[in-house]
């Protein structure tokens, strides 16, 4: 199923034709691809170029590490997510690596490194679907992540299913159609709230 953006600006297909579907296909993800999803995340700026992200990825034929990924996921997501053929974890440091001080970017580069990840796999026809709802202190101890590493978000990596394979509440969401905040609640020039006339013009 594809779900395009309806733009009020013209955009790269790519972002128009990603979107976080539910519904996944049992087709594995080759491992030569999913490779290069996390070569697109590689690539992304960060600050100082920390490189301040990891992912902790699963596939279903690794039975053990997919339903531990699965384990630390909240129900309303391990109840579609477990039909994806691959799970991920990202995490993020939170520390300088040279020297100890405070990365307040880390959770900032580790998000724009999984939209080129995501943007990698819509390129490849593959979609992905971020989550925040799983425990990541379960994370941590099921996978031993490290205190100055964060979990930050779980993530499904699949080709698109059939919505149909969706339970009817579900089924409802992954067809409604996508809504955004018009641009002139977010692009602002001069002061807050003021905005930009490059958008009102
Ligand atoms: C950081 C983050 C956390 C999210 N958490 C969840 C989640 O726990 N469960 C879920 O079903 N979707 C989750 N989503 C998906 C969003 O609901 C989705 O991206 C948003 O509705 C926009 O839809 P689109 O990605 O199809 O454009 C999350 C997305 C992001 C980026």
């Amino acid at each position: 199923m594809h779900k395009p953006a309806s733009t009020d600006f013209p955009v790269h297909d790519l972002i128009r034709h990603r979107w976080s579907p539910r519904a996944f296909s049992d087709k594995p993800v080759p491992p030569a691809i999913l490779a290069s999803l996390f070569e697109a995340a590689r690539w992304a700026p960060s600050s100082s170029n920390e490189q301040p992200w990891a992912y902790i990825v699963a596939t279903k034929d690794d039975a053990e590490n997919f339903a531990k990924t699965l384990s630390v996921l909240v129900e309303f997501n391990s109840g579609w997510a477990r039909h994806a053929p691959v799970l991920v974890l990202a995490v993020a440091e939170l520390k300088f690596h040279a020297n100890g001080n405070p990365n307040r970017n880390a959770l900032y580069d580790t998000g724009a490194a999984t939209a080129l990840l995501s943007l990698e796999a819509t390129a490849r026809g593959l979609a992905v679907h971020q989550m925040a709802g799983f425990d990541p202190a379960k994370a941590r101890h099921a996978f031993e992540i490290p205190d100055d590493w964060e979990p930050v978000a779980a993530i499904t990596i699949g080709y698109p299913g059939d919505p149909q394979s969706l339970p009817e509440k579900l089924r409802d969401r992954e067809v409604a159609p996508r809504t955004r905040k018009p641009l002139t609640e977010f692009v602002m020039s001069g002061h807050w709230g003021h905005t930009s006339p490059i958008i009102s013009r």
